[in-house]
């Protein structure tokens, strides 16, 4: 079973709030078409939020650790997500991949420590019957804080973790994870080979950015790629793409 990861900022135009980038989705809706119709492999998919999910939760001051008990604004930074899930069910189902959505906010919850609870009976049994679960980055109850983010690559690595995926993809707006030169590392395996070049994301980004995607990649037994849109395709059909972290 494959783990794909749809980045928000490659979906999404991240510097103009609530703005598609279609051909991007284009482009990778007809790639998962391409390896779900070949049926070799099951596949789960968890989007991003870019500029759906972003804007509005740094407007309501909200982050995977700040957390808000507005219910108008929680409702809000849920609503925009579920708008771009929608974008990216309709896409996909136009070329006939069994997409169902599967919204966090309304499955899982943080226990005090923040850390993420998230039953996957309902993915697991999606996948057994044919289906395409699509999850996405959201809104989440948090016991003490009331309501916080939660990113797709939390929601990766608990469903990797659970549902002991094979292989992991993310799918990000560079082609993996750049050296000082600006060329792709090949590979990982310990985060202090990669702690200097490792910056923060320019974007508004309330999640953390790519030395957080690392750091939690390199927990999970499951082998990741990061990989850019180009390379969605032979990721898919099993080839080494972009940075592998194991
Ligand atoms: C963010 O999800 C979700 C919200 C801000 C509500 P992610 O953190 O997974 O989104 P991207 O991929 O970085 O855009």
């Amino acid at each position: 079973m494959i783990v794909l990861k749809l980045g928000g900022s490659v979906i999404t135009d991240k510097d103009r709030p609530e703005t598609l980038d279609g051909e991007a989705l284009e482009r990778a809706a007809a790639a998962v078409a391409d390896a779900v119709v070949e049926g070799t492999e099951n596949l789960v998919i968890v989007h991003g939020g870019g500029s759906f999910g972003h804007h509005n939760a740094s407007k309501r001051g909200v982050s995977t650790t700040a957390g808000t008990h507005d219910a108008a604004a929680a409702l809000e930074i849920h609503g925009a997500m579920k708008t771009l899930n929608q974008f990216v069910l309709t896409r996909l189902l136009e070329r006939d991949v069994h997409a169902i959505p599967v919204h966090p906010f309304s499955a899982g919850h943080r226990d005090e420590e923040g850390r993420l609870e998230l039953p996957t009976g309902q993915v697991e049994t999606l996948l057994e019957e044919g289906f395409v679960p699509v999850l996405h980055g959201d809104m989440i109850a948090h016991a003490g804080a009331g309501a916080t983010v939660v990113s797709g690559d939390e929601l990766v690595a608990e469903l990797a973790r659970d549902l002991e995926a094979d292989r992991i993809g993310l799918c990000s707006t560079v082609p993996g994870v750049l050296d000082d030169d600006d060329a792709v590392i090949e590979r990982i395996s310990a985060y202090e080979d990669v702690e200097a070049v490792l910056g923060a994301s320019d974007a508004t980004d309330v999640t953390g950015g790519m030395a957080a995607k690392v750091r939690a990649l390199l927990d999970l037994e499951a082998e990741a790629s990061i990989f850019g849109l180009e390379e969605l395709d032979s990721f898919l059909g099993g080839e080494r793409s972009g940075t592998t972290i194991e």
